[in-house]
This record gives structure tokens, sequence and C-alpha cells, in this order.
């Protein structure tokens, strides 16, 4: 049969997909300007001698009866038979950019349907869905998303974590098998974010050309990049299955959750910013468009030691500060004075709330803020009254001792009871209490999640998007944030029903540079919760200056995370100073482009945020350690208009002493930081500007404004 060709086709980036008579990716690239499908024939593979005598394809199933040989698209069987599929395609729709492509193994009994759309911002989105065509239940072992790369691909970049320290990027150089990512922690997990990027070697921020894909799924995963023996390369994505859990009924169908896949030419820039342009358009909703409100969270300023006039104290000091959002955070439930007890019990606790949550709500919207609350609902403590009632509500396994962690079980959503008590409570809780926000909390991970005897992970993660999915619907105008133990839980799946994530529970300014950078290549600053904490950080007992803290929190959504009653003036001044600077820029930190910038020095760690129409930019130069050189160099300013002229503005600094007045990294500042320059873009893009040399953990921030 003579090949058939389809194009998906974006500003950034094209994908040529062989659609007859199997569906084979044979382009992911930079936008074609003069495509024809007759190009293609041009990509006709010898057959090597030594192995098989066919062509052997990378389809978008990755069959192994092809002749693979590689980590398969597909694995499972009916009972050990029908366990080698082959699809033939039987349809293909193409309707714009989305192309959809139907594809049947008689043989085997299995219909598999792969759907791709590309975004107009350069994204491509792609799933499959497997379906069962017999009577026998098909066991489903794996199902993934196998995208083909090209050969020059040599490096992969992932990102590893833990508590308190996400988003930490690592690399490797991989020329032969595969480097694996796996994660069983029932979550999106700390450890393991779902995503990988591949590049050409040595990559950067501003050059190589990379393909990165993130799968948008809150539990078990696996992502993969493989190089065959023969030199092909691709990236594979999937939920990962436990043993029996996924089984298709006659009919039935299973979805892998959604791939997300950029490419760009212009390194990692290009690629972060396709995928936020693709979040602002098509994922992220707030309720009446609101700009960010600056919130103050409890946790860290009262923990569990709930006084409600004290909290009105903090209120009323919160909105004098500026504070637009008071959120009320663990500890008011009955029982929790601690984190050893009463999590499932989501009735208030009337010891500490006499007078019940309305005196301290009217009062937070007294002082012109909304009003938030924090719930871990998926969760159960032994020592609580919903489990001496209900011990077989818990996701367990019988027959086996289940570990607690943080003192704590999970609860069994796929048991319609649980489920219905957890609508039930939080229906209570939102439908009559003026709510505007739930910080909604999951601090444990998923430890032989069973439900009648069998795992059930995959749909434990399936009845947590039901329910949020339920309040959404019945509570539109209450905006969610997904919490796990910071940032356990962030990923595209669940942003679809949450408007912002609690990115770390690390205040430490210094952890949030380099926490806040990793989650930046996916996710862009307005859904990245990043809070002022205290002086002396609760995560690290390292201080920071006000200076550093407020810069650093300034390019996320911006909160402070302490009890501003005990704030000496110094700090209060400086909370204060903060707020305004980003209700003063968030509605260019929240729209524009973002840049990382590409430093000889690795102790420098530069971003910055460039408007649409190119007439500001804001950019932070954040000096992590000690610099190794004596000189900071020149900052090239990424993004401005090159033939436009640009005002440059120190718009806040630290206490920079100079020589005279007691300094000791300077004798004199760069000639911009005394009086006042106007350069063209085009220069600050090649030439650039000096930075001045910055002490050890402190930022400066500049600002670009066209003339
Ligand atoms: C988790 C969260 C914190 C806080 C506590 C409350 O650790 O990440 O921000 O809400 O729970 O118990």
């Amino acid at each position: 049969m003579e090949p058939i060709y389809h194009r998906l086709t974006s500003a950034q980036s094209d994908i040529v997909i062989r659609t007859q008579p199997f569906a084979e990716i044979v382009y992911w690239g930079q936008h074609l300007v003069h495509f024809s499908p007759l190009d293609c024939a041009s990509l006709d593979r010898p057959i090597a001698n030594g192995r098989l005598d066919i062509d052997t394809p990378i389809t978008l199933g990755a069959e192994l009866g092809r002749g693979l040989f590689g980590s398969p698209g597909i694995e499972g069987h009916r009972n050990g038979l029908d366990a080698s599929p082959i699809f033939t395609t039987t349809q293909v729709e193409q309707n714009g950019q989305n192309l959809t492509i139907t594809a049947e193994d008689k043989q085997a009994g299995l219909r598999l349907i792969s759907e791709l759309r590309l975004d107009s911002s350069g994204v491509l989105q792609i799933r499959h869905g497997l379906t069962n065509l017999r009577a026998t239940p098909w066991q489903v072992d794996r199902l993934a998303i196998t995208l083909p790369i090209a050969e020059r691909a040599l490096e992969v970049m992932a990102f590893h974590g833990r508590w308190t320290r996400e988003f930490q990027p690592h690399r490797i150089r991989l020329e032969h098998d595969s480097f694996v990512l796996e994660n069983r922690r029932g979550r999106t997990s700390h450890e393991h974010f779902p995503a990988m990027i591949a590049g050409t070697a040595a990559f950067s921020e501003q050059q190589g050309a990379v393909w990165g894909v993130h799968l948008g799924w809150s539990g078990n995963h696996r992502l993969r990049c493989e190089v065959k023996t023969d030199g092909r390369r691709y990236l594979q994505a999937e939920a990962l299955y436990l043993a029996g859990e996924m089984a298709l009924g006659e009919g039935e169908t299973l979805h892998t959750p959604w791939l997300y896949a950029s490419h760009s030419g212009n390194g990692l820039n290009g690629m972060s910013q396709q995928f936020h342009q693709f979040l602002r358009e098509q994922v992220i909703r707030f309720p009446e468009n609101k700009p960010r409100p600056v919130h103050l969270n409890t946790w860290e300023g009262i923990y569990f030691d709930h006084n409600p006039e004290y909290i009105m104290q903090m209120a009323s000091r919160a909105a004098e500060l500026g504070v637009e959002r008071f959120i009320i955070d663990d500890g008011w439930f009955k029982g929790r004075n601690h984190d050893r007890a009463a999590l499932g019990d989501w009735y208030l606790d009337e010891q500490k709330y006499p007078n019940g949550l309305m005196p301290v709500i009217n009062h937070v919207k007294a002082c012109g803020m909304e009003f938030g609350i924090w719930v871990e609902p998926e969760m159960i403590n032994p020592d609580s009254d919903l489990y001496r009632a209900h011990p077989d509500w818990v996701l367990a396994l019988p027959g086996y001792e289940q570990a607690t962690g943080r003192y704590q079980w999970v609860l069994d959503l796929s048991n319609p009871q649980v489920f219905d008590y957890l609508l039930e409570r939080m229906n209570w809780l939102l439908g009559e209490h003026p709510i505007d926000y739930v910080k909604w909390d999951m601090n444990r991970e998923l430890v032989q999640a069973g439900h009648n005897g069998k795992a059930a992970a995959d749909a434990q993660t399936r009845q947590f998007y039901r329910l949020l999915d339920e309040l959404n619907r019945k509570y539109p105008h209450v905006e969610f944030e997904s919490c796990a133990s910071g940032g356990g839980r962030i990923d595209y799946e669940v942003l679809k029903r949450t408007h912002r994530f609690w990115a770390s529970d690390n205040n430490d300014a210094l952890e949030r540079n380099t926490i806040q950078r990793g989650m930046s290549y996916f996710f862009p600053p307005e859904v990245m919760g990043a809070h002022i904490g205290n002086l002396r950080c609760h995560a690290t007992y390292r201080q920071h200056s006000i200076e550093f803290r407020g810069l650093t929190a300034l390019f996320g959504h911006l909160g402070m995370e302490l009890d501003p009653m005990t704030a000496d003036a110094a700090e209060s001044a400086g909370y204060e100073r903060y707020v305004q600077l980003y209700k003063q820029w968030r509605p260019l930190l929240h729209t524009g482009k973002q840049w990382r910038v590409d430093m000889p020095d690795a102790t420098t760690q530069v971003q910055g945020v460039v408007a649409e129409d190119k007439s500001q930019a804001l950019y932070l130069v954040s000096q992590l350690a000690m610099p190794d050189y004596t000189l900071a160099g020149n900052l090239r300013v990424p993004g401005l208009d090159p033939a436009a002229r640009y005002c440059i503005t120190l718009l806040d600094h630290p206490q920079i002493s100079v020589v005279g007045k007691g300094g000791h990294t300077m004798r004199k500042l760069p000639g911009w930081m005394e009086t006042t320059q106007t350069v063209s873009g085009e220069w600050l893009a090649q030439a650039g500007l000096a930075l001045p040399i910055l002490d050890p953990e402190s930022a400066i921030l500049i600002g670009f404004e066209r003339v």
C-alpha cells in the first residue's frame, strides 16, 4: 500500500505522520515552510544486514510484533492469549490540526484510537484509547505513548526531588539503551516529576534543539528515553499499572493520560514559552479572570494553635500590609491539635471556634480580603472518629498491616460510601460558608493501594479527579490549590481542576530559587505559589534578608507564610514593599514571556519576563553563592525589541554598600546604576549590561521600559 502522510502544523513546529497501513511519526521538528508530502520519500530507510528482512517502523503503538525489539507501547494478554497485537489503520480523520487514527488488530480483538492535536502554541497533545472487542477481559499491563525524536538528541534532562526540594534538574548523555523514570508513589510525586527533555549536545536555555514531554497524570507513571541498537531514538510515557490493576471488559476503553510535547529549535526557553502559552490559552481558568491575589497563609505563623480572636487580629494586620486573600491552614477541625489525629473528621472544632467559623470569615471579608481554608480530604488518621466508625474505609489490602505516613492512612475513594461522605462534608464546608479558596492537601503516598482486594492506585487518582470535578461544577467561583506536602502533586491534569500549586514546603529563598526555576520549565509564574517566609526559615533554619525573600517570591503567585503580628518594624515594612511591588508588576509577570538566561557563572541565576508587546521587561538577577569570578560579567538580555531603545532602572536591590561606606564587593557600581541610561534592545541582547558584584544569597530587580 502506498504510504499516506498527514501534517499537523503550527508557527513553531510541525509533525508529519504516515498513516497507512500503520501510523508512524516520520517528522517532529521545526515548522516547515515548503512542505510537500512527496518529500517524505527521502526518508525511505535501507534494510540492514544481519537482522529482519523488513523495515521496522517505530509506530504510534510501538508494537513489539513488528520487530521493534525495544520497549513496546502496549503489553497485555487475554489469559495468556492475544499478547502480541499488531494494529492496521482502519480510519483516519483530520480536522484542522487534530488528527484521529483508528487501528485494529482483528486477530487479537483490539482497537487502538490515537488522538493528536497540535495547538497554535506549538504544543502537541496526544493520547491513545485501547478497546477490547471480545467477550473475555484483556489484561492491560502497559499502554504507552511513543514519540520518535531526532537521532541528534544525545542528551536527556529530567528532574529529581524530595520533600522540600522539588524540581531539581539532572542530565545524562544517552548513547545506548534506556533512561527510565518510574513513579510508584501514587501521586505525581516530589521525586519523579513526569517529564523528560531530550536535546542536541549541550542544549541550554538559549541554544540547541529540544524535544520535551510532560505526562498529565497525578498517579503512578513511567517515562523513558530509548536508543535502539539501530540508533533511532524515542520518548515514551505512560500511566504505570500495578499488577492486575487494569483489565478491559468487552467494549471497554482505556485511555492513556494526555501527553504534552513541545519542540524548540532555540533551547529550553522556546519549549517553556510554548508550554506556558498553551496552559494560558487552553488550561488555566481563573474565576472572573481575577488578578492573582496576595495570600497570607497561617501555617508557619500559628500551626495548630487556632484562636479566632488572634486569627482576626492577624487578618486585620494582613489587610494593612496589602494582603488580599487570608487562608486558615490545618488545625481548624475537630480534635486537630497536632498531626497525629483527626484527619477525616471534617467538622468544626467547637472548642477552638465556639461561635463557629462565620465570625472569622466575616471579619476577613470586612477587611476586604477573600477567605480560604485548608483541607486534606483523601486522608484518615487511625486516631479519628471516622476511623473508629469505619475502619474498612482505608485504601488497603486485607490481611496486611498498613504503614502510616505522617501518622495517616488514605481513604478508599473507589468506595461509594467514602466518596459520598467526603462530598457531603465538602458540601457542608463550601455550601454553608462563603469560602473563596481551598488549599487541598495530600500528605501521604499510596502503599498497597487496594479496593476489594485488588490494586486500586489508578482508580484512586481517577476518583480524586471526579471529586474535584464535582466540586468545581458545584462551586465554580471557588479556587483550589493543589498541595501535597508542597510540590507532590503538580501536573497538567490536576491543573485542569485547580488554580494554583503549592510549589514547596520550603520557603527558604535560596532553595526556592532552584525549585521555582525547575518548575518554570513547565509552569508559568501565575500558578506557582511563592510565599515570603519567616526571617528564620522553618525548613532550613537559614536566615535571608527581606529583599532576597521578597524578590524570590515576586516571580510567582506571591503570598506570605508567617504571623504578621510578631514581625518587627523593618520586616513589616519589607512585607508591605514587596506586596506593593508585586501588585504593581503582576499584570506583566503573569502574562509576559518568560526567559531564563545562560550565565557563565553558575552561581548567578537570571530570569526575566518580557511583555508580549515588548514594551516592558523585568529581570531578576539572583546571586546564589559566592561568585566564581571577581567581576559578574555582562547580562545579555533576551526577548526585547532589537529596534527599540529601553530605559534601564534598578527597581530593587539589597543593601549594596560601596567603599567608603563599608562595602566589600565593589569599589564602584556599574555605570547604569549611577546614571540613567537608555540602550537599544539589540545592544542589550548582543553586548549586554554590566552586572554589579553581589553578595551571596541576594538579588536585584532590573526594569526595562521602552522609550
Ligand atoms: C502540608 C502542607 C503544608 C501545611 C501542612 C498542614 O505539609 O504542605 O503547607 O498545609 O501540611 O498540616
